[in-house]
């Protein structure tokens, strides 16, 4: 039995920890239904709105033979009366092998591996980290591309607010990539993120501009939503939502290789007439996730897919 683990932001995880990972989301999707998760129960508990992460994290239980109990509107649980966060793991935890958590707090889900020993997976927690997302981020990126080395990955939209950009380039740290970050001056990549860069000697560039230049060349463009849920100021929000929005013309000039990537959902950052260009990856990548998601559960359950085979 390997040992069981939280997976609370994406350096939780060596290099080698994530090869791994991408290795077994590949095994995964050949191996959709392996039900190797008999007798397991695993907690999704949502206290903020998701799609994609709750109904594949529990598609990727169901097909791998396990259980799942969990809330998608904390309203209709003892949180609308009160209950602390620490008191729900805690009661939680009784009943189940594995928790998978979003919250609307940065920290949350650290939290909560202080006050249980049952694994935590976060699956974002305010705009600081989604590694789930990131999982399926990557093997995404190794499918379409090959590698995970000398690409140039162009970050597009919410950069200060967008969690999935933050895990995402905290991960590719691992390999030789180069970044074009960009977006306008409030929603810019953190300077903590800048520094990180810097004292990694990562390639990058920061830029208000989504150039013919920039997107020409280009590996992924990774386009973001503009998190309206963390302004304090609506009317920011207004000033700053519709700035940047990927059009099919846009990618005329753009590598054969190219593949347009979004954590999704999409607002309008993306335009519907890009949808059927072949470089439009970012329903496929959704799909990714159950496999990278599966690949995640059996790590922190402590199991290892294929010598259950
Ligand atoms: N990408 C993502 O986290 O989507 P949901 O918010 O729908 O889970």
């Amino acid at each position: 039995m390997m040992k069981k683990q939280s997976i609370v932001s994406i350096d939780n995880l060596s290099k080698q920890e994530i090869l791994s990972l991408l290795e077994d989301a590949a095994w995964f999707e050949q191996h959709p239904n392996h039900k190797i998760l008999d007798g397991k129960v695993i907690a999704t508990l949502f206290f903020e709105p998701s799609t994609r992460t709750r109904l594949s994290f529990e598609t990727a239980v169901n097909r791998l033979g396990g259980r799942i109990i969990g809330f998608s509107d904390p309203a209709a649980t003892s949180t609308s009366k009160g209950e602390t966060l620490k008191d729900t793991i805690k009661m939680v935890s009784n009943y189940v092998d594995l928790i998978v958590m979003r919250h609307y707090l940065e920290g949350a889900a650290q939290y909560a591996t202080e006050v249980t020993d049952v694994p935590i997976i976060n699956a974002g927690d305010g705009a600081h980290q989604h590694p789930s997302q990131t999982m399926l981020d990557l093997y995404s990126i190794y499918k379409t591309q090959g590698r995970l080395d000398d690409i140039t990955v162009t970050m597009v939209g919410d950069l200060k607010y967008g969690r999935t950009v933050h895990s995402l380039l905290q991960a590719l740290s691992h390999f030789r990539v180069k970044f074009n970050f960009v977006a306008c001056d409030e929603l810019r990549m953190p300077r903590e993120f800048i520094t990180f860069c810097k004292e990694n000697h990562i390639d990058f560039t920061e830029s208000t501009d989504f150039s013919e230049e920039v997107i020409n060349n280009s590996d992924i463009i990774y386009m973001t939503r503009v998190q309206r849920e963390r302004f304090a100021d609506l009317a920011e929000y207004d000033r700053v939502k519709d700035l940047y929005t990927l059009h099919n013309a846009m990618l005329d000039g753009s590598r054969e290789n190219v593949r347009i990537l979004h954590p999704l959902p999409r607002v309008n950052e993306i335009n519907v007439d890009v949808d059927d260009n072949p470089k439009a990856y970012y329903f496929q990548q959704a799909k990714n996730g159950l496999f990278a998601r599966q690949a995640m559960i059996c790590k922190c359950l402590g199991i290892n897919p294929k010598q259950n085979n």
